[in-house]
């Protein structure tokens, strides 16, 4: 198979894990005889930088030439200072929004392996596999109208505020048909995350969900409100297998779920929906461990192994990344976000990390044609 993939590495990390990320994707393409093409093309501060806008023309255009884009992060603290729009979190958003990707699936598994890096019993994050579907495009990031009204001189208190949470029929629809999809290739169990006492949204957000739920006879749907499911994400994590929610529920919820897989560096997600499917890492750009080498590839790893997934339709390619990204974790090497557990366990670099998949996946994929040569 041809894939043309437009390369994002962003700031900070961003670049460091793309690249292992990418090399990844050139293994597979050697392993499984495809031809995946790169483009590397520059976003956020890195992009503010070059250019003076956190989005380029050439950017955006290359995005839409390609079959697939994968993205690193941003974010710098140099531009903290900047409006929201000017921002290189801004590139993003845009991005986003422009190749139209409305569902973003965030898988989150705790790996036996790692059981020993949360900060969670083992016994409560012991199997726990689910996947979070976050509305992506809708909610308080886009919603107009927003301002932040300055007063003028130093009068502080005279500045004021606000931004708008606004969703349709049609944008919880389609998202909801997504998370109820993924649910049917699960364990059939969709939980909707909602604020419904208190926010109209969320109880047009609960009706919605209720209603696309009865297409899904198969599917179990509950509903939770926001706090209690922040809390039984902790308690319980086990009991959760797609949890459906809006734009910025997802964004803090997620980040959450990453101490049941032990680092925010271990997760992967997919946007999808759109004009063009956009995979990205969960975590940010880490200025503060960025250009040590330490960062953790395999949530960029994990990302690609979704892009194989969703985009190109490659199952047996990103299952096979999957395993071998298990694999090195099952060998005990980890890098330094994964709090360590006592035994003994190898701490590598993020060039190592990438270096120890890529063999391991050149096992994987020598051992299944193995076994299809008898
Ligand atoms: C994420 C990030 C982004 C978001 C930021 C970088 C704009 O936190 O993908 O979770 O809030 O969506
Ligand atoms: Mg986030």
């Amino acid at each position: 198979m041809k894939l043309k993939i437009t390369l994002l590495p962003g700031d900070g990390i961003g670049t460091e894990v793309t690249a292992q990320a990418a090399r990844v994707l050139d293994a597979v393409a050697e392993l499984y005889g495809h031809e995946f093409r790169f483009d590397e093309k520059l976003i956020g501060g890195a992009a503010i930088k070059e250019s003076n806008t956190p989005l380029p023309h050439a950017t955006l255009d290359a995005c839409f030439a390609s079959d697939a884009v994968l993205l690193g992060a941003v974010g710098a603290p140099a531009y903290d200072k900047l409006a929201p729009e000017q921002r290189p979190e801004a590139g993003l958003l845009v991005l986003r929004q422009a190749l139209g990707g409305y569902a973003n699936l965030r898988p989150v598994i705790a790996y036996e392996a790692t059981a020993g890096c949360s900060p969670l019993r083992a016994e409560i994050i012991e199997g726990a596999d689910l996947l979070i579907v976050r509305e992506l495009l809708g909610g308080l990031y886009f919603g107009q109208p927003r301002a932040f009204i300055k007063s003028d001189g130093e009068d502080h208190a005279a500045s004021s505020a606000f931004n708008t949470m606004r969703y349709s029929v049609g944008e919880v629809e389609r998202v909801a048909h997504m998370a109820f999809r993924a649910a049917l290739a699960r364990r059939r169990k969709v939980t909707s995350v909602d604020k419904a006492n208190v926010l109209e949204t969320s109880q047009l957000w609960r009706e919605t969900v209720t209603r696309v739920a009865l297409d899904y006879p198969g599917v179990t749907i509950e509903h939770l409100y926001v706090d209690t499911c922040a809390m039984q994400l902790m308690m319980k994590p086990r009991e959760f297998d797609v949890i459906l929610t809006e734009n910025l529920f997802g964004d803090i919820l997620s980040d959450e779920a990453a101490v049941i897989a032990g680092s925010l560096g271990m997760l992967a997600s997919a946007c999808v929906g759109g004009a063009v499917d956009l995979y990205e890492p969960v975590h940010g750009s880490a200025p503060d461990i960025a250009g040590r080498g330490i960062s953790n590839p395999l949530g960029a790893i994990a990302s690609a192994a979704l892009l194989l997934r969703h985009t190109a339709h490659l199952e047996r390619e990103a299952q096979d990344v999957e395993q071998a990204i298990r694999a090195v974790l099952d060998a005990g090497y980890r890098t330094p976000d994964l709090r360590h557990d006592a035994n003994g366990k190898c701490v590598v670099s993020t060039t190592e990390m990438g270096t120890l998949v890529t063999e391991a996946l050149a096992e994987v994929a020598d051992r299944r044609h193995a076994y299809h040569a008898v």
